[in-house]
């Protein structure tokens, strides 16, 4: 018997508990928040605490008998967690601190993507104070511009010239606020194209790839709207998408294991754990938008249910760094439909009654993961954040569209979720974005 910990509390960290369980784990969970089907999973063998107090959870894993522990969200990995338990003899399944800078530090990516000539790179230039920023925008051009604070913002920090930002006196005043708030940026090249997220599980030299999935950031259909920290994703049954290639994809997965080397050159520090990959088509080539140095969320509930591996082995070969073995998926698509309370993420309506058919759901065959709702008395509740992801599988992405819609109309609430994330539609409008990028 394999004893497993999962620390965190979002649907990302269900759908892990889920694929150890299913390994043949027995799962324990650690998290701020209660997670109520991780609850379920662990059979309430859990602990509600900071997920940074690491004196906690290593007390938690000795008086348990913990095997290893898998690390959900980056906030640990980016203060150390693994050093801490590692050095308490308890592997982890997550990159040590100074690997997962990769995610913790956009200067530091940059920079490291530049020293090692990665070929997916774009300009971009750190600042830390307003200085040298007005020439800069001067020289570049506006309207090329992205503002990007260098540390963790929950996907809600990045600002693009013509989306969020609409002049210049708007790019000055966001990097004064970023400052203000103690951070320092990047301005980054604005890229345009289509993006994909290539997730790897990664022991220190390998790097196997897992299928690729497209995110929905932003909060309302057709892609309008405040950036989220992601609406609903979509892989299609080719684990490709018909506007990225099999070439696509393998351009970025060389660029991650050249960054893998790099990391090692650069830190000193093997990465182990997962590897996000967040990338863009353009019409220079496949350029890459940002590292994780966790699986997404959503994107993890689009490829953990697809796989036909033992996940509890694969965690195992990161560890004993030996995946050197076959990492099979099925060859299907998944559509993932996020509900959030009514306003996020602006104004997220909390505290709000949500009503879950169960047996309806199962009828339909859709899976079901909570996110950030918490229970009372027996009731779920939203709370400011995403309530949860409704995924549908099925053999052709009009299939999983269908079962995952009609999942979501399975739960009552003032919630909202994006219908448009993996129709038809959608994916059309892409082709012929791309189409028109390459085309120019
Ligand atoms: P990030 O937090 O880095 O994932 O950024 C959030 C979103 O901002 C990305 O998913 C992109 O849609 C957009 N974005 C980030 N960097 C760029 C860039 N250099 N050019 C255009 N869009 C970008
Ligand atoms: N879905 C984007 C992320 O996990 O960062």
């Amino acid at each position: 018997m394999v004893n497993c910990l999962i620390i965190g509390h979002g649907a990302r960290e269900h759908a892990i508990g889920e694929a150890l369980v299913r390994g043949g784990a027995e799962l324990y969970a650690f998290m701020s928040f209660k997670n109520a089907g991780l609850d379920e999973l662990s059979k309430q063998r859990i602990k509600i605490h900071s997920e940074t107090d690491f004196k906690e959870i290593i007390s938690f894993c000795k008086s348990n008998r913990i095997d290893f522990a898998v690390i959900g969200p980056e906030k640990p990995l980016c203060v150390g967690i693994v050093d801490a338990l590692e050095s308490n003899n308890i592997p982890c399944v997550g990159p040590k601190i100074e690997a997962a800078q990769i995610e913790g530090s956009k200067i530091f990516m940059r920079n490291l993507l530049e020293k090692f000539k990665i070929p997916s790179n774009i300009e971009s230039k750190s600042f830390s104070k307003i200085d040298g920023v007005s020439e800069y925008i001067d020289n570049v051009g506006e309207e090329t511009i992205v503002v990007k604070p260098n540390g963790l913002t929950g996907g809600k920090g990045v600002k693009v010239f013509g989306e969020h930002l609409h002049s210049k006196q708007d790019i000055i005043s966001y990097c004064k606020e970023v400052i203000e708030n103690g951070d320092t940026f990047l301005l980054e090249e604005k890229l345009d194209g289509e993006e994909f997220t290539l997730q790897t599980f990664v022991d220190g030299t390998n790097v196997v790839p897992t299928p690729i999935v497209q995110d929905h950031k932003r909060a309302y259909e057709n892609d309008e709207g405040p950036n989220t920290g992601g609406m609903g994703s979509y892989s299609m049954e080719t684990h490709l998408m018909p506007f990225i290639t099999r070439e696509d994809v393998k351009k970025a997965l060389d660029d991650m294991e050249k960054v893998i080397s790099a990391i090692k050159a650069e830190t000193g520090t093997k990465y182990k754990g997962f590897l996000y990959g967040q990338f863009m088509k353009t019409k220079k080539g496949i350029k890459l938008v940002e590292f994780n140095a966790r699986l997404g969320d959503p994107e993890a509930m689009n490829i953990l249910p697809l796989l036909e591996t033992n996940f509890v082995k694969i965690c195992q070969g990161i560890i004993n760094e030996n995946l050197d073995f076959e990492v099979k998926f099925k060859d299907q698509a998944t559509v993932c439909k996020y509900l959030a309370p009514e306003g996020y993420p602006v104004t997220p309506k909390k505290d709000e009654f949500v009503l879950i058919d169960n047996e309806k759901l199962k009828k339909i065959g859709a899976k079901f993961y909570y996110a950030s709702v918490y229970k009372k008395e027996g009731r779920i509740y939203t709370t400011t954040s995403r309530a949860m992801g409704v995924l549908g599988i099925a053999n052709t992405l009009g299939e999983a569209e269908q079962i995952a819609e009609k999942g979501v109309d399975c739960i009552e609430g003032k919630l909202f979720h994006r219908k448009d994330v993996g129709t038809k539609n959608l994916l059309q409008k892409r082709i012929e974005h791309m189409n028109s990028i390459l085309g120019d």
